[in-house]
């Protein structure tokens, strides 16, 4: 009977609880002990409470909730080897052979590291007397499975992340709400949105709020942007529109990849364009609040998934990421995931934004 732990980690993202509740349901469905670690990495470290059976109505509710209800932390004992030799330890002692983590490409890279340097973590716990030859019989082998939560859609590989269309609809409600009043004053608003490196968020809400002008990583704009985006302001002006709409991505910067800050945006609104300026940087705001029905669907159908590829694993098995590719629920490699991932920010600070664009999934390959 196999026991699988279901972990989260990373910044939080709405869904990560509907994919921690089907990963529960769907290992107890399977005839197997599911576990719960609390606070991320920080908890297999620490282990005792932190690792906890979870059952069928532990997780009742779970779906719609918002952030992650086991917690999430920043750990630095995991990145060391004894923090790691320590959660081997932990994992041991409740009985625990494989791991789903839900969390971005540092988490799951994390993990497959714990992986591959398990079966010397197993014998080294044998060798400081941590565990006995007898305890770690059963345990020769670490099962990996990631899940993609992050509201950033920064993951090569996957269609969306767990997290980012509930964090793109919080987007569009707030854009939404100052329309009303940059409407009524006839002001222009400069809107920061999150997104680490990656530009999907500021992108997929300037579609969807019909932004006048959107800063993004991956596809900076002209030389001459400052320009560019006053002559396109004072244009839609001049087509009648009482508002104007910029977005910055969090990560935007020129193509020389000094930062665009919204502070800047201002003054050319204000001083070159003539116009009210306001800047709304709408922070946590976008991380907060339940799930949306995406969400949930995405969280429940890749839970459901990464226990179905725990059980089917082989030691051969590279750990895989369970994606969305054109609506369907596929695994892939997590590491070539990941590698994927990081030729995006490596072409970005070569500043080879063509590669950068064409990287990234479809959305942005026009
Ligand atoms: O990765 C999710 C994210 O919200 C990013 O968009 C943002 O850059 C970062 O996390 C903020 O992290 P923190 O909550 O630690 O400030």
């Amino acid at each position: 009977k196999k026991r699988i732990a279901v972990m989260t980690s990373g910044g939080d993202a709405p869904g990560m609880s509907g994919a921690v509740r089907a990963v529960v349901r769907q290992t107890i469905a399977s005839g197997c002990d599911a576990f719960a670690v609390y606070e991320g990495y920080e908890g297999l470290v620490q282990g005792g409470d932190m690792i906890k059976q979870m059952y069928w109505e532990d997780v009742r509710g779970w779906l719609s909730e918002g952030g992650t209800l086991i917690g999430t932390a920043r750990c630095m004992a995991f990145k060391e080897r004894p923090g790691r030799l320590q959660a081997a330890k932990n994992m041991i002692a409740k009985g625990i052979d494989a791991l789903v983590i839900c969390g971005g490409d540092g988490s799951l890279t994390g993990a497959d590291k714990f992986r591959g340097e398990w079966p010397s973590l197993v014998q080294e716990l044998v060798e400081k007397k941590m565990c006995t030859a007898e305890e770690v019989e059963p345990f020769k082998h670490l099962n990996v499975v990631g899940l993609v939560g992050s509201i950033d859609n920064d993951m090569s590989s996957t269609d969306a992340t767990i997290g980012c269309y509930s964090s793109l609809q919080r987007i569009c409600q707030a854009v939404d709400f100052i329309d009303a009043t940059a409407f009524s004053h006839q002001r222009a608003f400069v809107i920061e949105v999150m997104g680490r490196h990656c530009g999907w968020l500021a992108l997929m809400a300037g579609v969807s709020c019909g932004a006048d002008f959107v800063f993004l990583p991956e596809n900076p704009p002209s030389t001459d942007w400052e320009k560019d985006m006053c002559d396109i302001v004072k244009k839609h002006r001049t087509l009648g529109k009482r508002k104007t709409i910029v977005i910055v991505a969090e990560g935007a910067h020129d193509r020389d990849l000094n930062p665009i800050k919204p502070s800047k945006v201002k003054d050319l609104l204000s001083n070159e364009v003539g116009l009210d300026t306001r800047v709304t940087t709408l922070g946590h705001v976008q991380r907060g609040g339940t799930a949306c029905a995406y969400d949930r669907m995405l969280a429940t159908l890749q839970g459901v998934e990464a226990v179905k590829a725990v059980l089917e694993a082989t030691p051969e098995t590279p750990s895989p990421v369970i994606c969305i590719v054109e609506n369907k629920i596929v695994r892939k490699s997590l590491l070539d995931a990941v590698a994927l991932t990081h030729k995006v920010a490596d072409a970005i600070e070569s500043k080879d934004f063509g590669t950068a664009m064409k990287l990234r999934d479809a959305e942005f390959t026009e």
